[in-house]
C-alpha cells in the first residue's frame, strides 16, 4: 500500500523529517517550544556534511581564518552594531484573539505584495486598504509597531546584568578583527569565517525550519582594501560563471526568474557592487548545485532600496524557489566599512590595519548562509515520489547523503552475517559512512536506505561465499551489478565521485583490469 499522501510539500517534508530522524520539535514530550528544533541522527550527519563542504570550499580553499566566538555578548556590542536600536520587525496584534503576526508577512501571504522594509504606518495603510484580517479568527488588527528581535538574558547573580544572545555570527568577527589580523599577521585581502548558532526572537516562527528562533549561520566576512574590491584573488577562475540575476528593474516589471549574466559582465556593467561580491555569488551557486539544488530554481535578487540597510553598498540575496515561494537562503551584503568604523567609535579600539600606503579600515563583503534553510531546500529539492516504488525517497547527492552505503547479509544464517559484518568493518575502516542492517526482508532494507537517501547498498549472498563477489544496488535506478569484493572499495569511490553513471561502472572496471 502506498504511503504517499496528498498534502502540501512542506508538510510532507516535515512529517518525513520527524519520522526518519532528520529534525524533531524540541521538547516534544513536554509540548514543544515554538521556533526551535533539534537535529536527529540523520539530520546531524547531513548538517555536518553541509558545514564541512562549506568549510572546505568557502574557508580552507580561500585560506580564510575560522573562529568560534561566544554566543553571549555584552550590550555594548549591539549598541555599536545598531541591533539594539534597529533590529526590528513590524508586529501586528489581533484585537480579538490577541495573536501576533509579522505585518509584512501577513501582506505578502494574503496579497502577494513585497512589504519588506516598510514603516508601520505604511503597513497599516496597506492592511486597511485591503481589509486584511487575522488568519486565526478573522478579527481586525491593532496598529503595527516595531518589535526588537534581540533575545535578552541575565549573566551572573546580580540582577540587571544584561547580556544578549547574538543574532548573527558576524559581530564576533568584527569585535575580534584587530586581534585576528595581528595574531595571524594577516595581509589584506583576507577573510574570517564562522559557523554557529544565532538567536532571533521571531514574532511568528513558521514553515518548519525556515523561520525559527534558534538557527545556524555559516558566515564569511571578507576584508578588502578599497582598490582590491574589483580585483579579488582567483577572480579569473570564476569570471565566466553564470549568475541568474534579478535586477531592481526586472522586479519593477514583475519578472521573477533571474537572467543569466557572467560574473565578469555583471561587474563590468556595474549590475553588482564589485568583483569581490561577484566572486562569492558564483561560489554560492556552485555550492548549492553541489549539494543537490536544481540551479534553475536559484536567483540572486538585488534588494530594493527599502530592504537595504543604510550602510550597505548593495545586497544581493540568493533566493530559491520552494513550494512556499521564493525564499531567501543567503544574505549577501556589501557592508563597506560600517561595522569596523562603528566598533572603533564605540570601543575606542583602532580598527585600521597596515596596508601598502599606511593604515586602512577595510571594506567588507559578507556572504551569510543559513544552515537550516539550506538543509530544508536540499530536502525539498531531493524529495521523490515515484511510480517505481511504494515509499518516498531522497535523491541526495553523495556530497550530502547522511550515509554512503548500507551493507546487508541476504540472510542472517550460513555465515552470511559474519561475512557481511567483515565487509562493513572494512568499508568503515576505509572511511566510508556505512550502515550495517540485518533486520527484516532485503526489500524492506532497500526501502529504508532509499528513505534516507543512501545512494548504494551492498549485499552479501550465497554466491559471495563461493566466489568473493557482492552486489551493489543503485538507489536511483534500483539496478544491481555484481563486483569482485577486492574491487568494492574502488568501485564505491568511483560511484560516489558522481562522475560516472551506474550503467557505465562495470565497463570502467573491466577496462581498468585489462
Ligand atoms: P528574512 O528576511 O527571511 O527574515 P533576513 O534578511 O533577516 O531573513 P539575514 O539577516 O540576511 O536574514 O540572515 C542571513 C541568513 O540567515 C538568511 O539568509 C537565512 O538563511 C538565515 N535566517 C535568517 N533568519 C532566519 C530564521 N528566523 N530562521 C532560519 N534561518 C534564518
Ligand atoms: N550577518 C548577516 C545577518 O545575519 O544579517
Amino acid at each position: 500500500m502506498s504511503n504517499i499522501e496528498n498534502k502540501p510539500l512542506l508538510d510532507k517534508i516535515q512529517d518525513v523529517s520527524f519520522r526518519r530522524g532528520i529534525v524533531f520539535p524540541t521538547a516534544d514530550i513536554y509540548g514543544g517550544l515554538a521556533g526551535v528544533f533539534d537535529y536527529g541522527p540523520i539530520g546531524t550527519l547531513m548538517r555536518q556534511k553541509l558545514i564541512n563542504f562549506w568549510r572546505d570550499y568557502f574557508v580552507k580553499s580561500e585560506g580564510h581564518y575560522e573562529i568560534e566566538g561566544s554566543l553571549i555578548l555584552p550590550p555594548k556590542v549591539f549598541e555599536a552594531s545598531g541591533h539594539l536600536a534597529k533590529f526590528c520587525d513590524p508586529l501586528v496584534q489581533c484585537k480579538e484573539c490577541k495573536s501576533m503576526f509579522r505585518a509584512d508577512k501577513i501582506i505578502e501571504d494574503k496579497i502577494e505584495q513585497n512589504a519588506d522594509g516598510l514603516a508601520p504606518k505604511e503597513l497599516d495603510e496597506i492592511i486597511a486598504k485591503n481589509k486584511l484580517t487575522c488568519p486565526s479568527c478573522n478579527g481586525a488588527f491593532m496598529n503595527a509597531r516595531e518589535f526588537n528581535l534581540m533575545l535578552k538574558t541575565q549573566v551572573g547573580s546580580v540582577e540587571g546584568n544584561v547580556a544578549y544572545l547574538r543574532p548573527e555570527t558576524a559581530q564576533n568577527i568584527f569585535i575580534n578583527f584587530k586581534r585576528i589580523a595581528h595574531s595571524m599577521r594577516a595581509k589584506l585581502p583576507f577573510g574570517i569565517a564562522q559557523v554557529g548558532k544565532v538567536y532571533r526572537n521571531e514574532i511568528s516562527p513558521r514553515q518548519f525550519i525556515i523561520r525559527v528562533r534558534e538557527f545556524e549561520q555559516m558566515e564569511v566576512e571578507a576584508f578588502f582594501a578599497e582598490e582590491q574590491l574589483d580585483n579579488p584573488p582567483h577572480f579569473e577562475e570564476l569570471a565566466d560563471e553564470l549568475l541568474p540575476l534579478l535586477t531592481r528593474e526586472m522586479q519593477a516589471k514583475g519578472i521573477e526568474k533571474g537572467k543569466d549574466v557572467t560574473v565578469a559582465e555583471a561587474v563590468e556593467k556595474k549590475i553588482i557592487p564589485n568583483a569581490a561580491m561577484g566572486y562569492y555569488l558564483a561560489k554560492e551557486k556552485i555550492l548549492f548545485e553541489e549539494v543537490g539544488i536544481n540551479p534553475e530554481l536559484i536567483r540572486f535578487r538585488h534588494m530594493l532600496p527599502k530592504e537595504t540597510p543604510h550602510y550597505s553598498g548593495g545586497n544581493f540575496d540568493l533566493e530559491i524557489k520552494l513550494s512556499i515561494g521564493w525564499t531567501e537562503i543567503v544574505g549577501n551584503a556589501f557592508r563597506q566599512q560600517h561595522d569596523l568604523i562603528s566598533h572603533e567609535k564605540h570601543s575606542g579600539t583602532k580598527m585600521a590595519v597596515q596596508h601598502t600606503n599606511g593604515n586602512v579600515i577595510p571594506y567588507v563583503i559578507e556572504p551569510s548562509i543559513g544552515v537550516g534553510r539550506t538543509l530544508y531546500c536540499i530536502l525539498e529539492s531531493c524529495y521523490r515520489e515515484t511510480k517505481d516504488r511504494d515509499w518516498t525517497w531522497f535523491q541526495f547527492p553523495p556530497t550530502i547523503s547522511p550515509y554512503d552505503v548500507h551493507v546487508y547479509p541476504l540472510m542472517k544464517k550460513d555465515g552470511l552475517e559474519e561475512k557481511a559484518q567483515e565487509v562493513f568493518e572494512e568499508l568503515k575502516g576505509e572511511g566510508f559512512e556505512a550502515v550495517f542492517d540485518t533486520s527484516g526482508k532485503i526489500g524492506k532494507r532497500y526501502a529504508r536506505a532509499d528513505e534516507i537517501g543512501t545512494p548504494y547498498c551492498v549485499t552479501i549472498d550465497y554466491e559471495s561465499l563461493k566466489d568473493e563477489t557482492v552486489t551493489i544496488r543503485d538507489r536511483d535506478t534500483m539496478k544491481q551489478i555484481r563486483v569482485e569484493l577486492i574491487d568494492l572499495n574502488d568501485v564505491l569511490v568511483l560511484l560516489l565521485s558522481g562522475e560516472y553513471a551506474f550503467d557505465e561502472i562495470e565497463d570502467i572496471i573491466s577496462e581498468q583490469q585489462k
